[in-house]
């Protein structure tokens, strides 16, 4: 059985690999290792998507889709009948609650004015204190997954409170449904999303959602960009009513001359919570074990079934 995987280095990552697989690196999208005939289990690229997707149609022998990535939107629905879908569920929670931990203390405590003004050598005192804190803050986690729970261990030490909100509500956990959202909103001080892109959640972020939201509140996105309306996000940052920071966007890219650049309140990274050193050794202790269980006829772990 033939393994694609798409970085060199995953063949050291792997682990041990089960008699009778052969792995090729195939990491030119424009000239395949080998045959795509006899690869049964692939794993695209991180964040792979439209193109890439396309390739399906060229692995006649396929049995699993891989995902290094925790959100499978991109490949919902496009994975042929029989092949079963993975995602990388776990590998993303400390880097992405890293990246949520860093956003919400860095618009709080005003570090984007303070690197602008660092950049015009302005020792800016007056102009960027006081500034706010995290002390004492409620925050609301939209997306109660194994990311969701990391951003609440981290944030945990910060004197915050915390409310998490899932799909259905799970009250022996202490988690709320979104159905609540609309009692909920109006008491956090900071929304969190993390919520994977499906049917029920596009455009979940929309006018009514923000102006939910009490003034001055920060909504921090580290799930996808079309989780959020862009034009209710354009519209209600525009009033200076709400802050943002951003990892996601909607279009992404965001094209130069998008309005939400612009925007002192809003905080854009591009889309790099989960993109950091330690990826790829826990991507592929993750695939290593997957390949093993598939080769030994088990059942795989994190199979995405309706979107989640
Ligand atoms: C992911 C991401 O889905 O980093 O893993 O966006």
């Amino acid at each position: 059985m033939k393994v694609w995987i798409p970085h060199e280095t995953g063949v050291d990552l792997l682990g041990e690999v089960p008699a009778g697989v052969t792995v090729q690196p195939w990491t030119d999208p424009a000239n395949p290792p080998s045959d795509p005939a006899g690869v049964r289990f692939w794993v695209p690229p991180f964040l792979a998507a439209g193109d890439t997707t396309a390739m399906l149609d060229r692995l006649p022998d396929l049995a699993v889709v891989q995902l290094l990535s925790a959100g499978a939107d991109a490949w919902v629905g496009r994975v042929p009948d029989g092949v079963t879908l993975c995602d990388a569920r776990g590998v993303h929670d400390a880097g992405t609650a890293e990246w949520v931990v860093a956003a919400i203390l860095s618009q709080l405590r005003n570090f984007p004015a303070m690197a602008r003004a660092q950049a015009r050598r302005d020792w800016a005192y007056d102009l960027v204190t006081p500034t706010d804190e995290l002390t004492g803050k409620r925050v609301l986690i939209v997306g109660a997954g194994s990311i969701g729970v990391a951003v609440r261990a981290r944030l945990a030490p910060f004197e915050v409170t915390f409310t998490l909100v899932a799909r259905s509500a799970r009250p022996a956990e202490g988690v709320h449904g979104v159905d609540e959202l609309p009692r909920l909103l109006p008491e956090a001080d900071v929304v969190v999303l993390l919520v994977p892109l499906t049917a029920q959640t596009r455009g979940m972020v929309d006018a009514a959602f923000l102006a939910a939201m009490a003034d001055g509140a920060l909504l921090v996105n580290a799930a996808r960009g079309p989780v959020a309306k862009t034009e209710a996000l354009v519209a209600e940052l525009t009033s200076g009513r709400l802050r943002a920071a951003l990892d996601v966007t909607d279009p992404e890219p965001l094209p130069a001359d998008h309005p939400l650049w612009e925007l002192p309140n809003v905080l854009i990274t591009p889309h790099v919570a989960g993109s950091v050193r330690g990826l790829l050794p826990r991507a592929y202790r993750l695939v290593g074990g997957q390949l093993r269980r598939f080769a030994a006829g088990e059942s795989l772990v994190n199979v995405v079934v309706d979107g989640y």
